[in-house]
């Protein structure tokens, strides 16, 4: 039985730290590092989750290509199932170009890769689990209105407790109303602070959460960077401070990594309390190296 599958993006992220231009050759750069990191919401989330010990699958889109080839190793090698991972001929395997300068600031790279054209999710390619997580609403592949119905009902027809994280969209305008049939399904949702402010159109934590939940989702969750999440749920509404972390080296996957740390909780039967405690402790855990996921 699975415990968790994480249905979303995977990427590969390329991270240039600490580039400096080479005082003798101007089109030649140092840099202190060049890495691979496996990425993606759903990647980050599921290695994060099989870490924990749970039986995770991943349903995701790649290329055949050398990065699909490396995204499939890793997350074997993590112990993810990737029976649910689809190559799809003539597809480019999103790579995301990441800089990182020496005072902090960054400069992100991405194709038209990131959008996945040719790969949309068929609602019986989510096996069977515990808990279904949507990694993103909202963002390829889980952007178009009418898939996400049908695989949200399919979710819930196999008996899972469905949880989703959110991004903003890229272009078009989203509204949640246009979801209305499936939203009352949602028992989790994780957006963070900006994502809730967009959807809710409110202003306060409490508004926003409202709001979610007046659309029917039963439990809101925003998370709120460094001061930790906003929780709002049957059995209560509450704050929580993030775990204090002094050497903050990377946030990339932070959100991904809440999330598994507060599923862990709800496959444990926590409280809504202790599943929270969890997702901040997972997130901080993960703020302390670069990258969301591994190190090629
Ligand atoms: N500086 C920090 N110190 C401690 N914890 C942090 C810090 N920044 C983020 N976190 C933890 O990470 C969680 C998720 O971060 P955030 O609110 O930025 O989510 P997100 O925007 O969805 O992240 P992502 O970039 O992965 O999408 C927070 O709820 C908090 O627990
Ligand atoms: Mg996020």
């Amino acid at each position: 039985m699975i415990d968790v599958v994480c249905i979303g993006q995977a990427v590969l992220d390329c991270i240039t730290r600490g580039k400096e231009s080479s005082p003798y050759r101007p089109n030649v750069y140092r840099a202190e590092s060049i890495r691979l990191h496996t990425g993606g919401d759903a990647v980050n989330e599921s290695m994060a989750l099989a870490g924990m010990g749970f039986q995770t699958a991943i349903v995701c889109g790649l290329g055949w290509d050398i990065a699909g080839n490396l995204i499939e190793n890793e997350l074997a090698r993590a112990g993810v199932n990737t029976a649910g991972i689809r190559r799809i001929e003539g597809m480019d395997t999103p790579i995301a170009n990441l800089q990182v300068a020496k005072d902090g600031s960054r400069i992100s790279v991405n194709s038209g890769a990131t959008r996945l054209p040719g790969y949309r999710i068929l609602p019986e390619e989510i096996p069977e689990a515990s808990i279904v997580s949507f990694a993103s609403l909202f963002r390829p592949p889980l952007e178009d209105y009418s898939a996400l119905r049908e695989l949200i009902l399919a979710a819930r027809e196999k008996g899972a407790v469905i949880c989703a994280d959110t991004k903003l969209p890229l272009t078009d305008t989203v509204l949640l109303e246009n979801l209305k049939e499936v939203l009352p399904l949602i028992d989790y949702i994780f957006p963070n602070e900006k994502e809730a402010a967009y959807y809710s159109q409110k202003e306060t934590f409490p508004e926003m959460a409202a709001e979610f939940r007046r659309l029917g989702i039963r439990n809101v969750i925003i998370k709120t960077g460094a001061e930790g999440c906003f929780v709002s749920g049957q059995k209560g509404e509450f704050c929580l401070p993030a775990v204090p972390v002094s050497d903050v080296v990377d946030t990339t996957g932070a959100g991904d990594n809440f999330v598994a740390g507060f599923l862990s909780g709800i496959l444990r039967s926590c409280s809504l309390k202790d599943c929270a405690s969890l997702g901040l402790e997972q997130a901080a855990r993960s703020i302390t190296h670069t990258g969301g996921g591994t190190t090629l």
